[in-house]
């Protein structure tokens, strides 16, 4: 038996008296073992943080810089191995378990470059009226202390790189607190930080089970709390401490208009591509996945068999073939889950194109259409491998039919005119509206988060940076301006 994963206590290696399994979602098999914090190793944590919150904001720029490159380079280093970890953990094909670690690799090189860059400051005259004459505003922005980063089982080493990297950036400690299904890559990115010169107690990765998380949340000393997770979960967390700064990155479902400029063959094959692609990528098990295809009227005929063939060549199997495009999903209820959905459509009418079976875990690629508009899978986000596709008579309908969802997180508009992106990105109640593709794609450094129910604030690198600080203005009297 192998020994149980340490954790990280304020910048050193330490295990606790409880542990849990990690498991493989496709075969079963424990991927590791972890060791839990006990209640005083995560008072020790805490209090570490909040002891050096001082010092480490004031550590200088290129220190902070050298150990975010220093992470950077070592994920490079370590590639292989730790993709294999979080294919292992998640259940994620190790082709996009390879792609994960490549933006985690950005992230911190993104976080070292903003960390020299950042706080250049701005300086302001205030002798814009009288009372100002000789008088200069000069700012900086300061931590509002440190952050408690709790990160999703889908993206178990980036969206844990997109909490700590902005962290260190501006000398903010962070307690990271991994999802308990896929702790293991997280551990892994303390290795990393543990070979830097970081301040002991600057940051913590405390795999911590859920039902101890309101404590931290509630823990006065961590003013700043990052989610990324379920509507439901985050939604408490901001209720539970409102004065608190909580950014929350919730859930989408994510819609893919294609208009009727993009019509030509090529123009539809590259979008029931895309969308096949983004549908079930992860297993769907991404907050922008490709979950509604609103196709204009003129185009639909034409695009749904395209969609349809698309989605059936995806290749679902054994995450650690690198051919695999669809895994399983993270555990077997989750994928009953997602069944229970699809059924609950089809027995209301709608109609069921490809998939909609499970073995296990994995959920077979799926395309809905005709779906009556009162089922969960209708208005909810599905978190699997499922489309559902529909038509709408002209691009205001199908704006219209974007707008209409809880969620906004990021949507997908397939046009060729300029004047037609724009009024997209004005009309559409989202954080991001992508042209030319599906909603799926982010890139790490751009602004990153939703509105209406899918959250509040935002990440990329600089975006998050000015979530975790605020403003402080110096003003400066009797100058000779
Ligand atoms: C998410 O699921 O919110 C993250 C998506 C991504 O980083 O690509």
């Amino acid at each position: 038996m192998t020994a149980p994963h340490a954790f990280w206590l304020a910048g050193r290696e330490a295990t606790g008296e409880d542990t849990f399994d990690v498991t493989n979602s496709w075969d079963g098999r424990l991927v590791g073992t972890v060791s839990v914090p006990t209640e005083e190793q995560v008072e020790e944590a805490v209090a570490a943080a909040h002891a050096v919150r001082d010092e480490f904001a004031a550590t200088p720029a290129h220190v902070r810089a050298a150990a975010l490159d220093h992470v950077s380079k070592r994920l490079t280093e370590r590639t292989e191995e730790i993709a294999q970890i979080v294919s292992a953990e998640n259940g994620k094909p190790i082709k996009w378990a390879r792609g994960e670690v490549g933006r985690a690799v950005s992230v911190f090189r993104f976080a070292a470059e903003e960390a020299r860059r950042y706080n250049a400051g701005d300086a302001q005259r205030l002798d814009t009226d009288a009372g100002g004459v000789g008088r200069l505003a000069l700012t900086r922005r300061v931590p509002r202390g440190t952050v408690l980063g709790i990160a999703p089982f889908n993206f178990p080493l980036n969206l844990s790189a997109h909490k700590v990297a902005p962290a260190i950036a501006v000398g903010a400690p962070i307690i990271l607190k991994p999802a308990p299904a896929t702790p293991i890559s997280s551990l892994i990115l303390g290795e990393l930080l543990a070979e830097t010169d970081l301040p002991a107690g600057s940051w913590s990765v405390l795999p911590v089970p859920n039902d101890r998380m309101p404590a931290l949340v509630k823990d006065e000393r961590l003013p700043v709390i990052s989610f990324t997770g379920s509507g439901p979960v985050g939604w408490s967390i901001l209720d539970s401490v409102p004065r608190k700064h909580v950014t929350l990155e919730l859930g989408g479902n994510g819609a893919a208009v294609v208009l009727a400029d993009w019509s030509s063959e090529a123009d539809l094959d590259w979008a029931a591509q895309r969308i096949a692609t983004f549908s079930n990528y992860q297993g769907g098990q991404s907050c922008i996945s490709v979950q509604r295809v609103i196709a204009d009227a003129s185009l639909y005929e034409r695009l749904l068999p395209k969609v349809v063939a698309a989605v059936e060549a995806q290749v679902t199997g054994d995450p650690s073939d690198p051919a695999t495009e669809v895994g399983p999903l993270v555990s077997e209820d989750a994928a009953k889950r997602v069944e229970s959905w699809v059924d609950e459509a089809v027995a209301a009418g709608a109609k069921l194109l490809a998939g909609g079976k499970r073995e296990g875990a994995t959920y077979a690629p799926t395309v809905l259409a005709d779906v009556p508009a009162d089922v969960t899978i209708a208005c909810e986000e599905v978190f699997g491998p499922v489309l559902t596709i529909t038509k709408a008579d002209d691009e205001a309908a199908a704006f219209a039919a974007v707008n209409d969802s809880p969620y906004g997180l990021q949507a997908g508009v397939f046009t060729h005119d300029l004047k037609t992106a724009f009024r997209a990105h004005r009309a559409l109640e989202v954080g991001g509206v992508v042209v030319g593709d599906v909603p799926s794609y982010r890139a790490d450094q751009m602004p990153y988060g939703g509105a209406k129910q899918s959250g509040v604030g935002r990440e990329g690198v600089r975006y998050a940076m000015d979530d975790y600080t605020y403003e402080r203005v110096l003003v400066m009297t009797g100058l000779d301006l």
